[in-house]
């Protein structure tokens, strides 16, 4: 097993290895003494690893509730947050209890949300269930649900006291699950480390899935500890997510995050005049990994769509500019000029061909 230590507000362990899930309740234990939890999932994960959790958690002690709720991004806004509050307060949870999130990025950014604002912040434990999760929102802290105007735009920052990723349940996930957390482990590529993203372009870096979660999570450790509230260095983070987050909201969230974030990564690249060479050697590596790398919206439309991104801040929004692979800089533009940085990917996408 693996640990990264995260040195927060609140301290705590990820723990990466095989067969972790079956270990959960022991390892939960060593942090929070048995109390009551409830376990939140979607109902795809409840029927997978559900029981496997929960049984885990009660021979460690924990007194298990369960709250389950439609598998989707769709479910994740204030309704569901709502019915899962409600539920908390029927079952008479107290500040001393215990939310363990067992799932993706919807079920973690949800229940962490819940945990941040239950009798005003109880703890949570994180379970992620696919890589996206493993290597990016289930370490640092953020929660949110989503609001209509946008994605994530009412949350929290309120850090887990552990997570614990069973890389056997990475592996098993569907193809196209592991393709969205591959734009993420890219990302980390594209932001930091070109050797990590070399392993990506060769697409046999399954057999390491462990190390790969591994090295994404200390990037991600070494991000949180200089910016845990994301008013500086956090907001490289936001890599392909200015773009990719409009395209996700053009398409109805019928787009997954991930491969929002992969054309996001790719438009930024174009956008910002890296060399052809880079751009096509970024589109390889995105196609590599079973993503799509064509933009299928015009780019007023995204502009509108990008508008209701929380990074904006007044008149300005932040965008995150790859100079090559393992270096990126960020560049503050007037909102009025979001169309300008659109049209200007999605010609250039369409000189390369990708
Ligand atoms: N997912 C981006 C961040 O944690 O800041």
């Amino acid at each position: 097993m693996r640990t990264v230590h995260i040195d927060a507000s609140t301290k705590y362990d990820v723990l990466i290895g095989e067969g972790l899930l079956d270990r959960c309740g022991e390892l939960s234990a060593k942090v929070i003494k048995p109390c009551k939890c409830v376990l939140v999932s979607d109902d795809t994960v409840d029927e997978l690893y559900g029981d496997r959790a929960q049984i885990s958690l009660s021979y460690a002690g924990f007194e298990v509730k369960r709250f389950t709720f439609p598998a989707g991004e769709g479910s994740k806004h204030l309704g569901t947050l709502s019915n899962l509050l409600e539920y908390m307060a029927r079952e008479r949870m107290t500040r001393t209890d215990v939310v363990v999130a067992l799932g993706g990025g919807v079920t973690g950014d949800m229940a962490g949300f819940a945990a941040a604002v239950y009798a005003r912040g109880i703890r949570f434990v994180q379970i992620p269930t696919t890589l996206l999760a493993a290597v990016d929102s289930s370490v640092g802290g953020k929660t949110a649900v989503d609001l209509k105007a946008g994605k994530n735009l009412a949350g929290a920052f309120h850090q887990p006291s552990l997570v614990i990723t069973d890389t056997d349940v990475i592996r098993d996930l569907p193809a196209d699950q592991l393709a969205c957390g591959a734009a993420e482990v890219i990302k980390y590529g594209v932001l930091y480390d070109e050797a990590l993203f070399a392993q990506l372009e060769k697409g046999d870096w399954q057999d390491d899935m462990d190390g790969i979660v591994e090295k994404c999570v200390q990037w991600k450790r070494d991000v949180v500890a200089g910016d845990e509230f994301d008013t500086g260095a956090r907001a490289f983070l936001n890599l392909g997510h200015t773009f990719g987050h409009a395209i996700e909201q053009c398409s109805g969230l019928s787009v997954s995050h991930g491969q929002g974030v992969a054309i996001g990564m790719l438009m930024a690249a174009c956008a910002a005049g890296c060399p052809d060479d880079m751009v096509l050697r970024l589109a390889k590596c995105v196609a590599a990994n079973g993503l799509k790398t064509h933009c299928d919206y015009p780019a007023d439309k995204l502009a509108a769509a990008a508008l209701s991104d929380k990074k904006r801040a007044g008149g300005s929004i932040a965008l995150v500019l790859p100079e090559r692979i393992g270096k990126c800089y960020l560049k503050k533009i007037p909102v009025t000029e979001l169309k300008d940085w659109f049209d200007r990917a999605i010609e250039r996408m369409e000189a390369l061909g990708v």
